[in-house]
């Protein structure tokens, strides 16, 4: 058993191994905070541990979580195991997920969009669900979710990206109301674009990219101030706002024209793109 100071608060953070979980586990460490970063990665949580200037070996700051988080069993052990030691963690950021283009026409990408649910939305739901209990209990505490723009309406190749994140936004609603009279708060985060791996493949313009550490910033604010729902940046909350009004006859003649999501592992990292958004990831 590694008790660190009780004082000290806990985050949880799933898909810590890279892009937004990466930059939010460096936000919570420059804190102070003791962290929990999960991911199936070992070798890049323990990169990121040391970005963070943790010793990954210091079991009072840090624990790595090496796991697939579609792993339920796994993921209910591992958060017994974290109450027994630390106690009740004050976040927890269901942040991992996938995304692909889908054709579903083609029989291989029905499996790739189930898979998509699985990890967007059953696994985000199993990393929240062992914390709900200690922190009714405690009557403190902020559930996160990380989940998208792209949930706000369906758009072209995305039919199984677009329900995952549309069922995270319903589901982290409904257990904010259940959870409103506890005192836990639950915190839907939608991030517009920002230049990670997962963007990496898009061959379309991504309006206002953000860098995930401009990213991380803006959603620990969003946290800490226990806001129901944050669009991330607030430029995409007004297209998104306009996404969710615009009538179904107009929405479905231009969305067509949408940019279209590259089915699974047929990625080119930066084909295509913007000169402004290459600039932004580094290139030229
Ligand atoms: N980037 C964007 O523009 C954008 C926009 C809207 C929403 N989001 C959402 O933001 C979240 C983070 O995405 P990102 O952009 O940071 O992408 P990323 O760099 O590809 O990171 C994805 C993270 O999820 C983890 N992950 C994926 N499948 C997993 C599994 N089965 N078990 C455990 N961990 C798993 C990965 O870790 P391992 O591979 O090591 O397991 C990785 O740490 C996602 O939920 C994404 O949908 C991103």
């Amino acid at each position: 058993m590694t008790a660190g100071p009780a004082t000290v608060p806990t985050v949880v953070l799933t898909g810590a191994s890279s892009g937004l979980g990466a930059a939010l586990a460096a936000v919570y460490a420059a804190r102070g905070w003791r962290l929990v970063l999960i991911a199936r990665r070992a070798e890049l949580l323990d990169a990121v541990a040391r970005g963070c200037g943790l010793d990954p070996a210091d079991g009072s700051r840090v624990r790595l979580i090496a796991a697939d988080v579609r792993d339920v069993d796994h993921l209910r052990a591992e958060a017994d195991a974290l109450l027994r030691d630390w106690g009740c963690p004050q976040v927890v950021i269901a942040n991992a997920g996938i995304s692909h283009g889908v054709d579903l026409s083609q029989a291989d990408d029905l499996q790739v969009a189930l898979d998509i649910m699985d990890v967007n939305w059953g696994a985000a739901l199993a990393t929240l669900s062992p914390f709900i209990a200690p922190m009714r209990a405690r009557g403190s505490g902020t559930l996160v979710g990380i989940a998208s723009v792209a949930g706000v309406r369906g758009l072209p190749c995305h039919a199984a990206y677009c329900a995952s994140k549309a069922a995270l936004i319903r589901s982290l609603e409904s257990l904010r109301v259940e959870l409103r009279p506890s005192g836990v708060k639950v915190v839907t985060i939608s991030p517009g674009y920002v230049a990670t791996a997962m963007t990496a493949g898009n061959r379309f313009r991504m309006p206002f990219l953000l860098t995930p550490e401009e990213f991380a910033q803006r959603a620990v604010r969003a946290i800490d101030a226990g806001r129901a729902y944050a669009t991330i940046p607030w430029q995409m909350a007004v297209l998104s706002k306009f996404l969710h009004v615009v009538p179904r006859a107009i929405f479905d003649r231009y969305a067509g024209r949408y940019g279209r999501k590259p089915r699974k592992d047929a990625c080119a990292p930066c084909q295509g793109m913007t000169r402004r958004n290459r600039i932004r990831r580094g290139g030229r």
